[in-house]
């Protein structure tokens, strides 16, 4: 439909897709919101280094070093808009109940009432964008499709990254074989006429708001990260775990990793941690030394769509096409391939910005940079932070990168029908009673162990640090529906699988009776995942506890590493009193559930309880 000739620039605000019911809702939400021009995005990078320019020029991007970051561009957000905002994040159900204790509700119709008040008008003075997207590779049938209206270029240029986007996409919407998912989007910063933009539009007032049934998205005030790129937690976990539970498949907050051994076979395992537990540093992972000829393959570092194939192999998708990752800690020591993936063609928001025009954040080099300017645009020096505390990069900072450019990204990576699972990781932050490894029993052993996860709290609430917060598969914040039912889904996606993954529960942050890590984490991890494939092969040796079946430390491969029998024991150790405490603390979140809770959940833990 385009009329591009290669000399002529595109008219943007003639409809790329023939498609009669995107055109009148496209039309429908213009009379709502009033923007003053409309864009249909190609998707193209003539598109993308426009926008980019227009940025600049705007004050909204600053181009970095060139010859440092070639391709790269800097941003700051406003110090109001940092972060998901999950107080203000709303699963509209039409009934209470289906929403659950974990998730915001609002009465459906009350909640239309309130984004109509807030989005009329809401666009002008800006463009309003029109950005389909597809959550996995284009015409794969795992895929899903979505429209973005938005009224954010810097949304628009990050989702280039993180998905993929344009004419390709709107090719796939009029072939009209799959449902498109509305997600519309506004900063909430009317223009009047005349008046002038600042540098990170954005409102106080914020609502992240979803409508499961109809499978819409509504996003109003923010122009960060998850809360605005709505291809990624509002649709790939929130919509689509709705989309998952109805068709039989599984939306998950998952890494997939692909182990190779020396004879070249590879195995998939998925992962889920919460956040700040190194789930990109995971996804990344550089064997250590002892593994010559092991590889860590990545093909996602999120999120992964899991489907039972005709034959009931589990299979997975990324339906991302980048990362969005955490700054602050990463460097050439803690994650070298998330260096070289974020070296070129990535934006970066919130952190500190070099007199030379690079980019630096705590953690990213062993040595500060003499002088910079820190997130919010002031000076920063390592002299300033010591008097202040002052970060150069916000916690929250991000870089927005190419998947494609990572260096261990799997040739597989976008497989239009995913790659086979053979392992299921969950994991969390604890510092005490958490073994490194062990193996769950079964299915149902392993849906309890995922369900019962938890991570300790950090340094950021006072009092509750070391606390331990439940956070269900990690889906605590990312699950559509309630969480009850979710456990149900997990459990009966087992009957429709020939083979069925082992599910498994590392913790590489237990601490010694001093406060120190027993276990160094990182590269090392390679010694436990090695464990994990091999019993997924059935060839690994494990001894039956309590809570599971768990290595010996003659069934780690150790080559390369010291690491001695009483530490790892320690490491290792069931202690029946903290399990005690634990089970105790799985009540927690059983109490609120427990009227949606499936009887499994219920016999495993008395199961449990008798044998600790
Ligand atoms: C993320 C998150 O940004 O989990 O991936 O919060
Ligand atoms: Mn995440």
């Amino acid at each position: 439909m385009s009329t591009t000739t290669k000399s002529e620039k595109r008219d943007p605000a003639v409809p790329l897709s023939r498609n009669k019911h995107l055109q009148r809702w496209v039309d429908k939400m213009a009379q709502l919101t009033q923007p003053a021009a409309i864009h249909w995005v190609d998707g193209s990078r003539e598109e993308y280094d426009d926008l980019c320019e227009q940025m600049v020029a705007a004050g909204t991007f600053i181009r970095l070093n060139q010859d440092l970051w070639p391709g790269c561009f800097y941003a700051r957000s406003d110090a109001s808009d940092v972060a998901r905002v999950e107080d203000r994040t709303f699963i509209c159900s039409l009934a209470k109940d289906n929403a659950g204790p974990t998730n915001n509700w609002e009465p459906p119709a009350e909640m239309r009432r309130t984004l109509k008040r807030l989005f009329h008008g809401c666009m002008k003075g800006r463009t309003m964008y029109v950005l389909p997207f597809s959550m996995g590779p284009i015409g794969s049938p795992m895929s899903q499709i979505g429209v973005q209206l938005t009224d954010s270029p810097y949304v628009v240029v990050n989702m280039r990254i993180m998905a993929r986007i344009g004419v390709p996409v709107f090719a796939e919407i009029d072939k009209d074989f799959k449902r498109v998912v509305p997600c519309m989007h506004s900063v909430g910063m009317p223009l009047a006429d005349g008046q002038k933009d600042v540098v990170w539009p954005c409102n106080k007032e914020k609502y992240i708001v979803h409508f499961p049934e109809t499978r819409e998205i509504w996003s109003f005030g923010s122009g960060y990260g998850g809360n605005a790129l709505l291809g990624k937690k509002c649709f790939a976990l929130r919509i689509a775990s709705n989309i998952a539970r109805d068709e039989g498949w599984m939306a998950e907050h998952m890494l997939i990793v692909g182990v190779e051994n020396p004879a070249g076979e590879k195995t998939y395992v998925a992962a889920a941690f919460p956040s700040a537990c190194g789930k990109t540093n995971f996804a990344m992972l550089v064997p250590p030394e002892g593994f010559e000829g092991w590889k860590v393959w990545t093909v996602g570092d999120d999120i992964a769509w899991i489907k039972p194939d005709k034959d009931g192999q589990l299979r997975a998708i990324n339906p991302e096409a980048g990362f969005f990752g955490v700054a602050p800690g990463t460097s050439h020591q803690t994650n070298p391939n998330a260096m070289a993936s974020l070296a070129r063609n990535t934006i970066f928001t919130n952190v500190g910005l070099t007199p030379e025009g690079g980019v630096w954040w705590e953690g990213m080099t062993n040595a500060p940079p003499a002088e910079c300017l820190d997130w919010q645009g002031k000076k920063w020096t390592p002299e300033i932070a010591k008097e202040t505390g002052a970060k150069a990069a916000h916690p929250n900072a991000r870089f927005t990168a190419p998947a494609s450019q990572c260096p261990t990204i799997d040739p597989a990576w976008e497989n239009p029908d995913g790659v086979p699972i053979s392992a299921i990781i969950f994991g969390g932050r604890r510092a005490t009673t958490m073994p490194l490894v062990f193996q769950a029993f079964n299915w149902s052993s392993g849906v309890y162990i995922g369900a019962t996860m938890g991570s300790e709290m950090t340094a950021a609430a006072v009092g509750t640090v070391g606390k331990v917060r439940r956070d269900p598969m990690a889906m605590l914040p990312f699950c559509g529906y309630h969480m009850g039912d979710y456990f149900r889904h997990w459990l009966k996606m087992q009957r429709n699988l020939s083979e069925t993954p082992r599910i498994f529960h590392v913790n590489w942050f237990r601490k010694d009776k001093d406060g120190r890590f027993i276990w160094p984490g990182f590269r090392e991890n390679m010694r436990v995942l090695k464990w994990i494939v091999d019993r997924a092969h059935g060839r690994a040796k494990a001894k039956e506890t309590p809570i599971g079946w768990m290595p010996r430390h003659e069934d780690i491969e150790w080559t390369g590493m010291g690491f001695d029998k009483a530490s790892f024991d320690e490491l290792q150790r069931f202690d029946p009193q903290a399990w005690r405490q634990e089970v105790i603390g799985h009540e927690e979140l059983f109490l609120d559930l427990h009227d949606h809770l499936p009887p499994e959940i219920i016999y495993e833990r008395e199961l449990l309880i008798a044998r600790i």
